[in-house]
Formats: C-alpha cells, sequence, structure tokens
C-alpha cells in the first residue's frame, strides 16, 4: 500500500534524506528507529509532503504521487500525528478532535467521535475537557484520535511514547495495537523507545544521518547485537 523508491529530501540547502526505500503492506505496522537528526520526523513529513522538497517515488494505495500537498495527500488516507501534538489549548477535547474529520478522504466517512471513543475509550471521560487541561499523556491519546477520525488507510505516530511515565507508555500501546487491528490499517511509529517499537510494530527500519542502515525483523534485529551501540545509543 505504500512504496518509498529513493526518496531524498532537503531543507533549504541542507540533504537531510538519501536515498531511503521503503515498503509498507496493508495492515501492516513498522518501526523507524534512529537517533535524534537521524531524519525520522523528516521522513513521516516527506510522505505527506508537509514541510521539506523532496525527491523520489511515493506509490500510495496503488496511486504514484507527484506534487499533491498535504491536504490531498490527508484525503487519501495519510494521517501523521505530530511530535509536538498540537493539540489546540481553548478548545473543547471533542472539538480538537473533529478537526481531523477535515481530512476525511474522499468518498469515505470518517468516523463519528462516538465510534473513535469505541477505539480509543481513555478519551471518553475527557470530551469536555480543554486542550490546556491534559497531562501529556491524554494530550498524546487526543492528537491519535484527531488523527483516526479521518479513518486513515495509513496512520503515522511520530515518537508517541517520547515524554510519558512508563504506566502510561504500557496503555499508548495497548491502543495503539488496538487501532491498528481495526480496518487493515497500516502504521508507521518512530521512536528512540525500543521497547515501545518492538511491542507496536511488526519489522523496523533503522535510519542514521538520513540513511536506511538496517532493515528487517525484531529478530534479525536482536542477532545484530551491534546495531543499538552503534545507531541508537547516544
Ligand atoms: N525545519 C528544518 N529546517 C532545517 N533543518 C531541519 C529542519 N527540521 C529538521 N532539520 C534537520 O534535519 C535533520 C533530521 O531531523 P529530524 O527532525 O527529521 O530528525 P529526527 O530523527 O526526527 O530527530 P528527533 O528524534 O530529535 O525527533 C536534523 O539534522 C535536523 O537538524
Ligand atoms: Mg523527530
Amino acid at each position: 500500500m505504500l512504496e518509498v523508491r529513493n526518496l531524498n529530501a532537503f531543507y533549504g540547502e541542507s540533504h537531510i534524506l538519501h536515498g531511503i526505500d521503503l515498503d509498507l503492506a496493508a495492515g501492516e505496522s513498522i518501526a523507524l528507529l534512529g537517533r535524534n537528526g537521524a531524519g525520522k520526523s523528516t521522513c513521516l513529513k516527506s510522505l505527506l509532503n508537509a514541510d521539506p522538497r523532496t525527491e523520489g517515488s511515493i506509490r500510495f494505495a496503488e496511486t504514484p504521487l507527484g506534487a499533491q500537498p498535504a491536504f490531498a495527500r490527508s484525503r487519501m488516507g495519510m494521517a501523521l500525528v505530530p511530535e509536538d501534538r498540537r493539540i489546540f489549548p481553548m478548545l473543547t477535547v471533542a472539538q480538537n478532535i473533529e478537526m481531523g474529520a477535515f481530512a476525511a478522504r474522499d468518498g469515505r466517512k470518517p468516523y463519528t467521535l462516538d465510534e473513535v471513543v469505541d477505539l480509543l475509550p481513555m478519551v471518553g471521560p475527557l470530551l469536555s475537557r480543554l486542550g490546556f487541561q491534559l497531562s501529556g499523556g491524554q494530550q498524546q491519546m487526543v492528537a491519535i484520535a484527531r488523527g483516526l477520525i479521518a479513518r486513515p488507510r495509513l496512520l503515522m505516530l511520530d515518537e508517541p511514547a517520547e515524554g510519558l511515565a512508563p504506566v502510561i507508555v504500557d496503555e499508548l500501546a495497548d491502543t495503539i495495537n488496538a487501532i491498528r487491528k481495526a480496518e487493515g490499517r497500516s502504521l508507521i511509529v518512530t521512536e528512540q523507545n525500543i521497547d515501545f517499537a518492538r511491542e507496536t510494530t511488526d519489522r523496523l527500519y533503522l535510519l542514521d544521518v538520513g540513511s536506511v542502515v538496517f532493515s528487517g525483523s525484531w529478530g534479525d534485529f536482536d542477532r545484530n547485537g551491534d546495531l543499538v551501540d552503534r545507531y541508537l545509543v547516544l
């Protein structure tokens, strides 16, 4: 459902991603791992055409992507939950989540708020709170709900576990595993937290300085014992 070939990304004169190849089947979940500055966020933003300038080929849902801007890619079924979550502080949780419905894809209805609460039960009790009243973990759940309401085929989560307490991280992993089972949705999760990534994905790509330095199953990753020391420990 996603096929990326020779993706290069640039911020101004800076060449950030170097020839990334990536494949993702419908219903599959992959992790993008890498240390600070490896290019994880740039990669997700490039798929959505959100910020960096890109070269290379991306096929999504059988369609070659060209110059489609981010909103058009959202309508085709991509959703990105950004690292900084971007919850509107003066809107209620319900309003924050409903903002995401504008990205519903062509010809397919968004979820209703009730359906989103069925998929993410922990946002149910929060619906009338204001954005600024949420804890970090609650903000993350709301940001995921906002991405999910458009019924995306591909949900991209940028470091969802960052800054959250361990007990919340466990809850978040369960949540993500529940929503990936719904409707054969595909997932890309970027992380520096290996345990969280392992729990929520089928296999992984490891990035370093904008290039893929390893891709394979978690079993293959574990058998290459030096990968963590070389590419993940700071
Ligand atoms: N808006 C921007 N303008 C210029 N350079 C940028 C911009 N955003 C990111 N970069 C650079 O691109 C490189 C990759 O950054 P990116 O944010 O993709 O890394 P990351 O793997 O997501 O890191 P982190 O784990 O810190 O989120 C870094 O060298 C960063 O300084
Ligand atoms: Mg990042």
